[in-house]
């Protein structure tokens, strides 16, 4: 056990790799948006976890900012919680090498996220996508952080972190320096919308590679956009049924009622008593009025600041210097223990 006194510290992370979508919103940026004003926050554009997979250059570029203009149109305040590229604060890579050699092969051959990703062909996976979920530890505990808000997706790569923190503080008598992070899977919203599925398929997650373009409302969709895709969603031909348990085995329907229940905050319960007995007809465009509401706004906001990239680069400059601060100490006080001259 790690017997950590220092702060709590809240981090996490996105892939640079695409479209932001309502999934991502719901699952992960309004997670973000609720804790700054609880913790002291640090969230990063993951672009070195998103060239373990190719990505064309200037998109690249392009993603990492999409992604930051998400994080601010969707409220996150740069005065409060810093914001920053992962690969201008280099104190993660550091890190990550040192972890390398901390981490056991066997820790890493366990991980599904690898298997999945690299599927049959794994011997022609970059070495990096193997090594992912160290680099993602070194994210963590360079900022020493004690809360990281994920998805159950990440939950095993949490664990690894935890494992690399507890073995390093062993290997080197150190009981007390890495804290061994905690997930925050539920936060406050509880378990309504945890995972947005798909809109053309009830049983497959909302994802931006989703080959038909009706599937995934991206923040980027104006009003328009959001409110013919909500009516275009598949769902089915009965009417809502009055009480939660009615929805069991109709997984569009639950779906939608799931993606109204995560962004008006109402209980599954509540909205069946109002809407139970309805049909879809009823139904879809009050819930097409509530995603544009909160939607389209961010939207808005989103395409004003992709509008100016070189604002959006100064801030990422300035949350990375602050981040460094941290970051450049952790990995200071790491050489020092494990035996490197300073
Ligand atoms: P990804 O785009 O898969 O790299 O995910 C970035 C973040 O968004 C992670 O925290 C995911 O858990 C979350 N996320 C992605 N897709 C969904 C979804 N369909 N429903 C809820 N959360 C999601
Ligand atoms: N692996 C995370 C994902 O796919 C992204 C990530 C990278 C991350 N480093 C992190 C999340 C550190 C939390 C903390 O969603």
């Amino acid at each position: 056990m790690s017997g950590y006194q220092g702060p709590m510290r809240v981090l996490s992370g996105i892939q640079t790799s695409g479209e932001m979508h309502l999934g991502n919103y719901i699952g992960a940026i309004r997670k973000f948006v609720a804790l700054q004003h609880e913790y002291d926050c640090h969230y990063f554009l993951a672009d070195l976890h998103a060239i373990t997979v190719w990505q064309e250059p200037e998109q690249l570029r392009r993603q990492t900012r999409h992604i930051a203009a998400s994080f601010l149109a969707a409220g996150i305040d740069p005065k409060i919680a810093t914001i920053f590229p992962q690969s201008k604060v280099r104190a993660h890579a550091e890190l990550a090498w040192i972890f390398n050699c901390v981490a056991r092969l066997g820790w890493l051959d366990r991980m599904t996220q690898f298997k999945d990703k690299a599927g049959k062909n794994a011997e022609r996976a970059s070495v990096g996508l193997y090594t992912y979920p160290v680099l993602q530890a070194a994210d963590i505990l360079v900022y020493k952080a004690t809360h990281v808000p994920v998805g159950e997706d990440q939950k095993q790569h949490l664990e690894l972190s935890r494992d690399i923190a507890g073995k390093f503080n062993h290997d080197f008598k150190q009981p007390d320096f890495f804290p061994l992070p905690e997930p925050l899977i539920k936060g406050q919203f509880g378990d309504a919308g945890a995972r947005i599925m798909s809109l053309k398929d009830g049983s497959k997650k909302m994802s931006k590679s989703d080959p038909s373009e009706n599937a995934c409302i991206f923040l980027r969709d104006d009003a328009d956009t959001i409110a013919r895709k909500i009516k275009k969603a598949k769902s089915d031909a009965d009417v809502l049924p009055s009480e939660p348990a009615g929805l069991e085995g109709r997984a569009e329907a639950a779906n939608l009622v799931g993606i109204y229940a995560a962004l008006s905050g109402k209980t599954t319960a509540d909205i069946l008593s109002e809407y139970g007995g309805q049909g879809f007809g009823v139904f879809k465009p009050a819930l097409a009025d509530l995603v544009v509401e909160k939607i389209a706004p961010i939207g808005d906001e989103l395409r004003r600041l992709e509008a100016d990239p070189a604002h959006l680069d100064g801030l990422l400059t300035a949350g990375a210097e602050k981040a460094a601060v941290i970051a450049d100490e952790t990995v200071k006080e790491v050489k020092e223990i494990v035996g490197f001259l300073v």
